[in-house]
């Protein structure tokens, strides 16, 4: 990355109890709930930081209480913020452990009013005893509930609850050369599999007949169909479900073989029953991506029954940190 310092385009900063029993915010020390207080991250986007300075200080000063994970106790548990760094929008999300916040209307006030870069602020309720960041509910408090954001020249909404990757810069990079390892000629019908909200093929589009996205989470579904409409694309059908159950499907149902697979699954890689599918689809190509290089060699190890490798590239998506993004390309033997 040319410039690799303050890329994170989303901050995930935990609210917790110190052991004199005052409210902390930072990060959790490697392998543990040990929340370490942080100045300036070096690679989180320095608006984000600053946002959430000014929401602890408030938190501070209103008596707001940190998440006690010992007793399941006090309400403030994480803020996330999320900045398209394109079009400046930000997303505030507050994740409680009760549904309400001391002095809300308050905060909202007076952290829009400085930052006038807040499009939304939304409140995410998470009671469990979990390690998960996120709960199931969420509550606009403020604005639409969704920012925008932009990659190459496609026009991206991303709510809460999606993956958005969090490194744009170095993203549009890697999509790139994912799209030049597909070999696209315009007359291919390509998956999309574990698509978020629809990048990869969106992003793809120009270049393809026919796009068909699969990933779980609805909500992310919901985006990619609205980022399809966007821009102006209507070639593309999105679908929820895991690709180890809809995959099959799908192509039993349909009886679809497409001509490229993009994969681009999250870090635990496969599931053993996809790759069976992809095995049995025998597309012409295989465009992997991996931000896990251990899951990936597994994996390429399967799919080597029926495909070659062919080229792999590093892609530096997550700079000062012991991650790295892949992409393969693999053609039908
Ligand atoms: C690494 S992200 C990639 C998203 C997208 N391709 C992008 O570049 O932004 C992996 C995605 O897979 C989704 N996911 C996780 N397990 C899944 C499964 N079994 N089936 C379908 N989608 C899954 C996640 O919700 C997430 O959106």
């Amino acid at each position: 990355m040319d410039n690799p310092k303050y890329y994170r385009n989303k901050l995930v900063f935990p609210v917790g109890i110190k052991e004199d029993g005052t409210t902390c915010m930072g990060v959790f020390g490697e392998r543990s709930h040990r929340i370490i207080e942080v100045k300036d991250c070096l690679i989180q986007n320095k608006k984000c930081q600053q946002i959430a300075k000014d929401i602890f200080e408030f938190v501070k000063k209103h008596n707001i209480s940190g998440y006690d994970e010992k007793n399941l106790t006090g309400i403030l548990r994480h803020i996330v913020i999320r900045i398209g760094i394109k079009t400046n929008e930000i997303m505030v999300t507050l994740v409680v452990n009760e549904s309400d916040i001391p002095n809300e209307n308050m905060l909202i006030e007076e952290i829009t009013k400085k930052h006038s870069e807040i499009k939304t602020i939304v409140k995410n309720l998470n009671n469990k005893n979990t390690n998960v960041i996120f709960g199931k509910e969420n509550k606009v408090i403020y604005g639409n509930g969704y920012i925008y954001d932009y990659l190459g020249d496609k026009k991206f909404k991303i709510s809460p609850m999606s993956f958005y990757q969090v490194n744009p810069i170095q993203t549009e990079k890697l999509y790139k050369k994912a799209v030049e390892y597909a070999e696209l000629t315009g007359k291919e019908t390509i998956f999309d599999l574990y698509c978020g909200i629809g990048t990869i093929g969106i992003f793809a589009s120009d270049k393809v007949e026919k796009l068909y996205g699969i990933e779980t989470i609805p909500d992310a579904v919901e985006d990619a169909k609205e980022n399809a409409k966007l821009n102006g694309i209507e070639n593309a059908e999105f679908f929820v479900g895991n690709v180890e159950n809809e995959l099959p499907d799908f192509i039993s149902k349909r009886n679809i073989v497409p001509d490229v697979i993009f994969v681009d699954p999250p870090r635990k890689g496969c599931d053993r029953v996809a790759i069976e599918t992809l095995l049995k689809i025998k597309s012409n190509r295989i465009v992997y991506i991996s931000c896990n290089p251990a899951t990936l060699a597994r994996d390429l190890k399967l799919l080597e029954e029926k495909y070659e490798l062919k080229r792999i590239s590093i892609c530096d998506m997550f700079p000062y940190s012991s991650h790295i993004e892949c992409v393969t390309v693999l053609n039908l033997k």
